[in-house]
């Protein structure tokens, strides 16, 4: 019987039975689970569409897997799946549905959420977007003083900046040389500023990116971003300069942007998962509308398989539930995010906010509390640099640190050997954290050595293993394959919120921070020295007071 509450998931019979099994085998060695199984891999890895998910690297068996998928039965995984696929209003707090699927679906197919037809909007919005992109791309939409537009900067930040960079940045091989699309995101003058300072006013298009259209850091740098376009243009070029991307069509007019330059999403699509839509306008700006529609199709192709694979042949389902299993059963509390592959560099910045953001609650979805760990710290940089920044902690730190590895199987850049390079390392990485080495490996490295040398050396060198990883591999980066990544981590998300039983799709956690700030504004400039707030907040207050002069 599934648990009506998913939150009270912890006090079921499989959630003890996996406590258990993770004492009973928390001593097993990986290395041994592959010397006993040659068919490990073939059994632990699966492939959709160019993209192999190699999971034998895991703390693992099939019993593992067996008690995992029953939680998943437990918290009615299968149910919520499809409450999310059909447009329930699984947002609870907010009282909203959740459908960034929805914008991957292609056209021709229905979905109707409160009497409107969503597939119709999304394409209305998707051609104008066409339409758009393709004058500017094409040089006919021409700025001010009858040049075309070779600059476009996005101002936004969160979900409106982070997801269209990662994916601009990882399809910069798909992108026309004729514009250089930029990101602004950080209220600290210097991006801005720095950003503008080699522009050229006549050939720059602004893209205001926001949801609400009510955050202050986007809105300051789309004012700033107004000045200094206003030093060179006049009042009436702002329409060919400035659009914008929100939900909040009176606050975008009390802007002063036109409708009809502005594209438009719905409040069904967080800020988090809404690379998909008008929000994608950079990416569609850069690389073209069929390849933005490839971005689309590969997202697609990844719903598909989510919504109808058994959780055992289900990559985000098994994703996540490994995750759940050294989250919750392990108590890991990391999760580290690697790339080898420059253009997906800012992968672990994007997976970082659409987890920390989804899952980072100590409530339920009821608002009842939840006593065990939710979502991870995520982190992570690219490889090979982090081989040569953090991997130390990974191979002898005393750290359970679970990793998933990116590694496209071809390269756009063949610059000599230099993509089996980065191959080798990634795949040795991986075998390093797995295989680790033990006395007798080391021993013989150190053989010419004395025998107080050898005391001295011999614990630096040797590595415990047993340290967990998932491969990705990618045949290559392509819109197809990145579409298809993104809405894997969103699944995966998805997936182990409603074990926790959390609701992934709101962040009240952000507010607090944004009310103190808007209280300690006015008061770093005030003449009035009276505060009202703890020393050490009272004492920086002033110390940033005294520094003004
Ligand atoms: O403060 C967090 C947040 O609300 C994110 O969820 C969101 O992606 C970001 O701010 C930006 O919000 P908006 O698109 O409304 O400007």
């Amino acid at each position: 019987m599934a648990s009506q509450r998913t939150s009270d998931i912890n006090s079921t019979r499989v959630w003890a039975r996996l406590h258990q099994h993770q004492r009973a085998t928390r001593h097993m060695h990986m290395r041994e689970l592959f010397d006993a199984d040659p068919q490990r891999f073939q059994r632990f890895s699966l492939e959709l569409d160019g993209l192999l998910l190699d999971y034998s690297k895991n703390r693992i068996t099939e019993r593992t897997l067996e008690l995992l998928f029953e939680l998943a039965r437990e918290a009615d995984l299968a149910g919520w799946m499809e409450k999310m696929r059909s447009g329930q209003r699984i947002n609870v707090s907010e009282d909203r549905a959740v459908l960034h699927t929805a914008l991957r679906l292609p056209a021709g197919e229905t979905l109707v959420l409160d009497g409107c037809e969503l597939v119709t909007e999304v394409q209305a919005v998707l051609a104008r977007m066409r339409a758009f992109s393709e004058q500017v791309r094409g040089g006919e939409w021409k700025g001010f003083s009858g040049r075309r537009i070779r600059h476009v900067v996005n101002l936004g930040i969160g979900g409106s900046d982070l997801g269209p960079l990662m994916v601009k940045e990882a399809l910069a091989a798909y992108a026309t040389p004729e514009l250089d699309v930029h990101f602004v995101s950080n209220v600290d003058g210097a991006h801005v500023a720095r950003t503008l300072e080699r522009l050229d006013p006549a050939e720059t298009l602004f893209i205001i990116a926001s949801k609400s259209f009510a955050t202050p850091e986007t809105l300051l740098n789309a004012q700033a971003a107004r000045q200094w376009f206003l030093q060179a243009g006049s009042e009436a070029d702002i329409a060919r300069h400035f659009v914008a991307v929100s939900t909040n069509q009176p606050a975008v007019q009390a802007f002063g942007i036109d409708p009809a330059h502005m594209f438009g999403f719905w409040d069904w699509v967080g800020g988090r998962y809404s690379t998909w839509s008008a929000i994608g306008l950079p990416v569609m700006l850069a690389i073209g509308f069929e390849r933005f529609q490839k971005f689309l199709a590969g997202g697609h192709a990844m719903d598909l398989h989510f919504f109808s694979a058994p959780f055992a042949a289900n990559m985000p389902v098994l994703l996540a539930l490994i995750g759940v299993w050294y989250n919750t059963f392990y108590r890991a509390h990391t999760h580290a995010i690697m790339p080898y592959d420059h253009g997906l560099r800012r992968l672990p910045a994007h997976v970082q906010q659409l987890d920390m953001e989804s899952n980072g609650k100590r409530v339920g979805r009821y608002g009842e509390a939840l006593d065990f760990d939710t979502g991870p710290v995520i982190w992570g940089e690219e490889g090979a640099n982090s081989q040569h920044a953090f991997f130390q902690l990974l191979h002898q730190g005393t750290r359970l640190v679970p990793c998933d590895f990116i590694i496209p199987m071809r390269s756009h850049y063949p610059v000599a050997d230099q993509h089996q390079v980065l191959v080798a390392n990634c795949l040795a990485q991986t075998e390093a954290l797995m295989r680790g080495k033990g006395e007798a490996e080391a021993m013989r490295e150190l053989a010419h050595l004395s025998g107080e040398q050898v005391d001295m050396l011999l614990p630096q060198k040797l590595f415990p293993g047993n340290q967990p990883s998932n491969t990705l591999a990618l045949d290559e980066v392509s819109p197809y394959s990145v579409g298809m990544l993104l809405a894997l981590y969103e699944h995966k998300v998805f997936v182990q919120g409603v074990i926790w039983g959390i609701n992934s799709f709101d962040q009240w956690g952000v507010e607090y921070g944004k009310q103190l700030a808007r209280r300690i504004l006015p008061e770093l400039t005030a003449d009035d020295d009276a505060l009202a707030h703890d020393s050490s907040t009272n004492g920086l207050i002033r110390h940033f007071k005294s520094r003004q002069s």
